[in-house]
């Protein structure tokens, strides 16, 4: 009689917990199939290897005016509030002696269309729209085409 009592809570509490996790989670935990796999919300699934970039090479451009991709390794370059890296070398001031590209004019204008004696806030954060390039194989099908200039 006892341990019929106790199966009947027990049920009752494993059904509580059910309702409670859907309640919890109405939308359930994921296993979505998604571009990083079909892992669930709750675990956590090992992160990739990190791709390799190689130390030098030439990137052409695909559109007009797109920003360059950046043609050598970036590993351990700092851009935060402290320091700018990048600007070492692009600046206008330091880039003939680091014989790197300058930062071009736009880089030191700002969305009022002001040209600031140095480079905009705006274009601080280098990696906003700069990037280096693994070669690695591409997420989803793409049959994107550089623009006939460019061919
Ligand atoms: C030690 C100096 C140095 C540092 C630091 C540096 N670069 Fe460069 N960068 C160069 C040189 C030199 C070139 C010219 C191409 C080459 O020799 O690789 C270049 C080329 C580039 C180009 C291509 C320009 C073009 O017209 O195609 C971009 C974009 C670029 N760098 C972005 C960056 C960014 C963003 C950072 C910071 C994360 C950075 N660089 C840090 C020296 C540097
Ligand atoms: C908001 C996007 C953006 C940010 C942020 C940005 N750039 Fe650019 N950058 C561009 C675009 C777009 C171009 C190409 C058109 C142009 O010259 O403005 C360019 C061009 C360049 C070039 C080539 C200039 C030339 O004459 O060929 C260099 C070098 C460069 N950027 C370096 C940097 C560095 C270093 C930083 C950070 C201090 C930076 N950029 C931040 C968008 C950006």
């Amino acid at each position: 009689m006892k341990k019929r009592l106790l199966t009947v809570i027990s049920l009752t509490m494993l059904v509580a917990g059910i309702v409670n996790a859907e309640l919890n989670n109405p939308g359930g935990i994921g296993g979505v199939n998604s571009l990083r796999g079909a892992s669930e919300l709750e675990d956590t699934r090992p992160a990739d290897d990190f791709k390799k970039y190689p130390r030098d090479q030439v990137l052409e451009a695909d559109f007009v005016y797109q920003p360059p991709l950046i043609p050598h390794n970036i590993r351990g370059y700092e851009v935060s509030l402290n320091a700018n890296k990048c600007l070492a070398c692009h600046s206008w001031k330091n880039a003939p002696e680091m014989g790197a590209t300058k930062v071009s004019v736009t880089h030191y204008v700002n969305r009022q269309d002001a040209v600031l004696a140095d480079v905009s806030p705006r274009r601080y954060f280098c990696l906003q729209c700069h990037v280096p390039q693994a070669s690695a194989n591409p997420l989803i099908e793409n049959d994107f085409e550089r623009v006939d200039s460019l061919k």
